[in-house]
């Protein structure tokens, strides 16, 4: 179904069902090569972008619903009613229950625990309001006793964590996604992520993602800044046309089982992420020297033949990928060559992963 279509049976969902009701999912965060930087109004992209999802790195998240309750809405985070992820969840919940009426007498409470540390600088508002949203939209179909087929569910799931983390949109599918419209791939949309794994070449199965820990502190521009900031941006018009040339190449690359046109995109696109963020107004500097030190080694390496390339989001944590074939060499690489900025405990081996599960029993966890 149409979005549109979609969000209009919610609307009409009624409840049912009115006993309490729990459902727990796990989401994976999502490592962008084409990165989105900037946005329109209704958390909608200013330039498409392309990421896969990560395997290790997730979110598991169990949702109670308790009907009738005087105290309506997302109250607490882990028994926590200071929890700073409730600061991002109070605006989203008011799109929840404007979208899914159904919701909006129950009080929830929610469970929530992260694989990755915190300062890892991986995008666990991508991993979080992915597996809020499922969550949410799960007991929202068994409460009204509607269950939307696969296609529609994963869809609307899509569309709705957009509003609480544009690149949690993503995290929806398994594999390779592209979120943002474009002319590249027909069925794209500004306002949910695609599953585009049937045009990917064999040679990019199970991609890895080695992430170099380079530093432990608070990133210092937040992405909500960041993207207002492309707003005036003086190279927000070149940014557009290059993000599009950029996915034109990612999409041949990833078709045709080509690693070097890949890595050459992929690092254009961290470098301009970086470019851009030196150059909004304020300019802040999220690359420390180690990470600038860690780019070095990795290019001699790939240029001496090497198959691996780095991407890097709004922080200086350095993303290197490499395809499951050269799995030892660079591993070795790692251990040998970036040792002493990065020894064993600051780096965590991530792969591309299957998407979000939902998990029916809870093993060793104190959620
Ligand atoms: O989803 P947000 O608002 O946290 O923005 C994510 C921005 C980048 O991670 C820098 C790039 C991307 O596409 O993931």
């Amino acid at each position: 179904m149409e979005l549109k279509e979609i969000q209009k049976e919610i609307l009409s969902w009624k409840p049912s069902f009115n006993e309490e009701v729990t459902t727990i999912w796990r989401s994976p965060s999502n490592i962008a090569l084409l990165k989105y930087w900037g946005k329109r109004d209704g958390q909608l992209p200013v330039n498409p972008s392309l990421s896969f999802s990560l395997s290790k790195a997730h979110t598991t998240t169990k949702l109670t619903a308790f009907p009738n309750s005087n105290n309506r809405g997302i109250k607490a985070v882990n028994d926590n009613p200071e929890h700073p992820f409730l600061n991002k969840i109070k605006p989203f919940w008011q799109t929840v229950i404007k979208e899914i009426p159904v919701l909006t007498n129950y009080s929830i409470d929610i469970h929530t625990q992260n694989t990755f540390p915190h300062s890892a600088g991986i995008a666990s508002s991508a991993s979080g309001f992915s597996a809020l949203t499922l969550t949410l939209i799960d007991v929202a179909q068994f409460i009204s006793g509607n269950q939307l087929p696969k296609e529609d569910f994963l869809r609307y799931a899509s569309s709705l964590s957009r509003m609480g983390s544009g690149s949690a949109c993503r995290s929806i599918y398994g594999g390779f996604t592209v979120w943002g419209a474009t002319d590249l791939w027909s069925q794209s949309s500004d306002y949910y992520a695609i599953d585009i794994n049937q045009n990917i070449h064999p040679s990019f199965n199970n991609l890895h993602d080695a992430i170099l820990l380079v530093s432990a502190k608070e990133k210092s521009l937040s992405s909500t800044k960041g993207h207002a900031l492309m707003k005036e941006h003086p190279y927000a018009n070149g940014r557009l046309l290059q993000a599009n040339n950029n996915l034109s190449l990612a999409k041949k690359a990833l078709a045709e089982g080509d690693w070097e046109l890949l890595s050459d995109v992929s690092e254009n696109e961290a470098l301009s992420l970086h470019a851009l963020i030196i150059s909004s107004q304020g300019g802040d500097v999220l690359l420390e020297p180690a990470s600038l030190e860690l780019i070095q080694r990795i290019r001699n390496a790939r240029y001496k033949g090497l198959p691996i390339f780095f991407t890097i989001d709004a922080g200086p944590n350095i993303h290197l990928i490499y395809p499951e074939s050269a799995k030892a060499n660079v591993e070795a690489f790692i251990f040998n060559e970036l040792n002493d900025i990065c020894p064993v405990d600051k780096v965590i081996y991530d792969h591309c992963g299957t998407g979000p599960q939902k998990i029916h029993e809870l093993k060793n966890s104190n959620l």
